[in-house]
């Protein structure tokens, strides 16, 4: 079965730049993601630096990660960073209790993850301690990170071993407020929040980019009491806070029973990608709301926690998070990114949760050496072309109708485009499980010298990569592209992803 589409593409009407930072990542202390995922120690018999797993550090760096925020989460509320510096065997532990209720040894603290960030070459993302924390020690740990010259904590960070100031741009100031980060109400975190952020300081180079703790899904009345208390501050509203965060997961049914990663069937594939599209309503009622308090939008919204959340793998800790990722998840991706596109102008960075063994990761890795690259890994790698370019308007026309589901509608073809120089990069989801999408790109308002088509797919929804069988999920070449009048003319078979990039 087959259904014939035209998608249409306006390469010379530019629109917002699409933030490389939309490619962020998040890595919290959390299950196995920062221990025995990104940091083994270095008295690991696989090849590390510093502690830091090489191969975790390699696979990432072919995604070219923009920014990593560390180190929650729920666990930022509870994280003192003074027991996360100086030699490992005199840092005190501390009781996560956040996740699995696991005793934190500290031995991955600000040190190890500037460098797990040089390594990378990521942007560091720290978010900070509102929960439990205080003004002071949030201040320090700016100081210490930040500051030049001469200071009580400058001496301590070079006592440490470090020199020279890292730049850290971004700054969360607390997180989940409404929950795991304090159980306040909007308007008594706005009131801490201030604080905190008055006494985080810009010192010497490094310009602070201050995120305040947001909402959660379609929490319209927390955004607003941001917005509210941000722009009555007076004079230039970028002050205090750069931007307010948002989040939002991908999950079925209840929290006791959000289904399997790998064992679900075609009504619960449609209710996820129902509730994956809704991402778009989110980031719209959210920005509306922003809009009307600062309606030249200098006031960032950041998708700091999205993707899937499914139960745990059998036999796993429950604390610990650790989900299988199917072709399912990757869909779940490619669909997000194409809304991320089109909210480029207020939407300035995301962040997936999480990137190594939990949630919706890109890696999977086991103790053994094992490492596993996930189908989600390979949207984020198939979709670089699309950092910092410039967003062009899509249309989908001559559609076929959207797939209707307990009262709700899906759109079966998702796609978004962008241009760089003389490239431009269109990407394409086809969300039907069973047809194929019979596609016309019709490219107007540039020359097509070249092109190139990939393609992620699988036989079966479920399929996903394991130590068994790593490629179960891997992109290939697209084939079949032929050239047609309006542009050019594709096969996307059923539940697939691909992309096509353009020489101009
Ligand atoms: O990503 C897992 C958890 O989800 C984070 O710690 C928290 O912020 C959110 O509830």
């Amino acid at each position: 079965m087959s259904t014939e589409s035209r998608i249409v593409i306006d390469l010379d009407v530019p629109g917002p730049t699409i933030s490389r930072h939309l490619y962020g990542h998040f890595a919290e202390h959390l299950g196995r993601c920062v221990y025995d995922g990104f940091y083994v120690g270095e008295s690991s018999s696989l090849p590390n630096e510093g502690g830091i797993r090489l191969d975790v550090v390699d696979a990432l760096r072919a995604l070219n990660i923009p920014n990593l925020r560390w180190p929650g989460g729920c666990f930022a509320d509870e994280y003192h960073w003074m027991n996360g510096i100086g030699p490992l065997a005199d840092r005190p532990g501390m009781v996560n209790t956040n996740w699995g209720n696991v005793v934190e040894n500290n031995h991955f603290g600000t040190h190890e993850f500037m460098a797990l960030c040089e390594l990378l070459g990521a942007e560091p993302y720290v978010n900070g301690n509102v929960g439990s924390g205080t003004v002071q020690e949030m201040s320090d740990w700016v100081e210490y990170l930040t500051r030049d010259g001469d200071s009580p904590m400058v001496r301590l960070r070079r006592a440490n071993g470090r020199d020279e100031a890292w730049k850290v741009p971004y700054w969360g100031i607390g997180n989940e407020a409404w929950g795991c980060g304090g159980n306040l109400s909007a308007e008594a975190y706005v009131e801490l929040a201030r604080r905190y952020a008055t006494f985080c300081k810009d010192h010497d180079g490094n310009k602070l980019y201050r995120i305040a703790a947001g909402a959660s899904d379609h929490d319209l009345a927390w955004t607003e009491a941001l917005m509210k208390a941000i722009s009555s501050l007076g004079g230039e509203p970028r002050n205090l806070f750069q931007a307010v965060s948002v989040h939002y997961y991908t999950v079925l049914g209840t929290w006791e029973h959000k289904g399997s990663a790998t064992d679900f069937d075609l009504d619960d594939y449609y209710r996820t990608m129902i509730k994956a599209q809704d991402i778009d309503r989110v980031l719209t009622g959210h920005s509306t709301v922003m809009d009307a308090y600062d309606p030249q939008r200098r006031i960032g919204l950041v998708l700091d926690e999205w993707g899937t959340w499914w139960d745990v793998e059998p036999g796993t800790n429950p604390g610990f998070l650790y989900q299988q990722n199917a072709l399912r998840d990757a869909l779940v991706a490619s669909l997000h990114f194409d809304v991320f596109h089109r909210h480029a102008e207020r939407l300035v960075m995301a962040n997936i949760a999480q990137t190594v063994n939990v949630l919706q990761a890109m890696l999977l890795t086991d103790d053994t050496g094992g490492l596993v690259l996930t189908p989600t890994y390979h949207v984020f790698e198939m979709n670089k072309g699309h950092h910092d370019a410039t967003s062009v308007p899509v249309h989908l026309v001559d559609r076929q109708a959207p797939y209707e589901l307990d009262g709700k509608n899906l759109e079966l073809l998702s796609a978004s485009a962008s241009v760089k120089g003389d490239h431009a990069l269109v990407s394409i989801t086809n969300l039907d499980p069973a047809a194929s999408a019979e596609v016309v790109l019709d490219l107007r308002g540039a020359t097509i010298r070249d092109h190139r088509g990939r393609l992620l797919t699988a036989p079966e929804l479920q399929a996903h990569n394991s130590m068994a069988d790593p490629q179960a999920v891997v992109p290939v070449a697209l084939t079949g592209i032929a050239e047609d009048d309006r542009g050019l003319r594709l096969t996307l078979p059923p539940h697939s992803f691909a992309t096509i990039d353009l020489d101009l």
